[in-house]
């Protein structure tokens, strides 16, 4: 529509340039999107448009008719400009509403939701029994997994010769390092620190050359040593009793029954008294052997202490009714998730 208008700038009028600028303005609003738009700018104002054309014909004008036309010409130019200007304002904004309607999100769908994982029934177990310890004033003690011959077995009063040995299955290195059969290798490390008295619990990994439905090579127990002045057996049967009822959160009938470690005197194991009447044997304990003392620097003459060690699996298995303690140890989503 525009090529109607004539490229001489002298044949225009105020009337013409004011159709000029309406059509001007509907050609403006035929454009969709800001690519339309760039082509319609550059109709309108580009080195071949009719602005530009009659612009270049101002300077042959004389004083009044660059007063008068060059007047006309700059308001339609201005007209012009605001209309392009405003055109792109409104083509952004429906861009922008089109993008967020298509990229909006529905925030009225349900959350997928996380699974979150759970402690393993034997972690659980170990820190319910901890937790009792350290409410009776014990602290946490840990040592090494891979030990020396010294402290899993000759300080602790087993020698060489002894037929405790065989009891334990050992993971042998070589001749002096293992793998801890039991946690009662920390008592030594304990006691030779010298810091007495000592009342420490260590739960820990150890290892025994054994598998089937009640016993697996690797296995955790929780040691526990009380050494002072005046540790007693009546002590360790009272705290034993507690610990016992406080564990499994109801009242049981308790046995000590006299036994043998090397590294006690005297020794016991402890029974409780199940449901069906039967015993079930729990732990071992006793008073801590003066030559294990003494081994460790402690005088024995000053000093008692008492002992105990237990399974943490016998405990989880009694505590959570399961009976075969390889479930443990195959990491079946659906048996470990029943403790979450
Ligand atoms: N160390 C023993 C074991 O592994 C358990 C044990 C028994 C630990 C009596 C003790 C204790 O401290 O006094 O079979």
């Amino acid at each position: 529509m525009l090529q109607h208008y004539s490229e001489t700038l002298t044949d225009l009028n105020q009337e013409q340039f004011a159709k000029f600028v309406q059509d001007a303005k509907d050609l403006i609003n035929t454009a969709q999107n800001p690519q339309d738009l760039q082509n319609i700018r550059v109709a309108l104002t580009g080195k071949k448009s009719h602005l530009t054309t009659w612009s270049k014909q101002l300077g042959s004008l004389d004083a009044d008719g660059k007063k008068t036309i060059g007047g006309q010409l700059h308001e339609v130019r201005t007209q012009i400009n605001e209309q392009l200007q405003q055109a792109q304002g409104d083509l952004e904004a429906k861009a922008l509403s089109a993008k967020l309607a298509s990229e909006s999100i529905d925030i009225t769908l349900p959350a997928r939701g996380q699974v979150a994982g759970n402690l393993h029934p034997v972690t659980k177990t170990a820190e319910r029994m901890q937790g009792f310890f350290r409410q009776a004033g014990f602290e946490i003690a840990t040592g090494p997994e891979v030990e020396s011959d010294y402290y899993n077995f000759e300080a602790l009063n087993i020698p060489e010769s002894h037929p405790a040995r065989a009891m334990h299955d050992t993971f042998y290195f070589d001749a002096n390092y293992l793998l801890r059969t039991h946690t009662s290798s920390v008592q030594i490390r304990t006691m030779e620190k010298g810091d007495l008295p000592i009342r420490i619990v260590c739960p820990g990994r150890v290892y025994r050359c054994d598998s089937d439905q009640t016993h697996s090579p690797m296995f955790h127990q929780l040691e526990g040593l009380y050494i002072s002045e005046s540790t007693n057996f009546a002590e360790l049967k009272g705290l034993i009793h507690e610990f016992l009822q406080a564990f499994f959160g109801k009242k049981l009938t308790v046995r000590f029954r006299p036994s043998y470690f090397p590294f006690t005197e005297p020794s016991a194991e402890v029974d409780i008294l199940a449901d069906n009447g039967k015993w079930l044997e729990v732990m071992g304990c006793g008073m801590v052997h003066p030559k294990v003392l003494e081994n460790c620097g402690i005088d024995a003459t000053k000093y008692k202490g008492f002992a105990f060690g237990m399974g943490i699996e016998r405990f989880a298995m009694l505590y959570y009714g399961v009976n075969d303690l390889r479930l443990f140890y195959q990491n079946d989503v659906r048996f470990l998730k029943q403790f979450a």
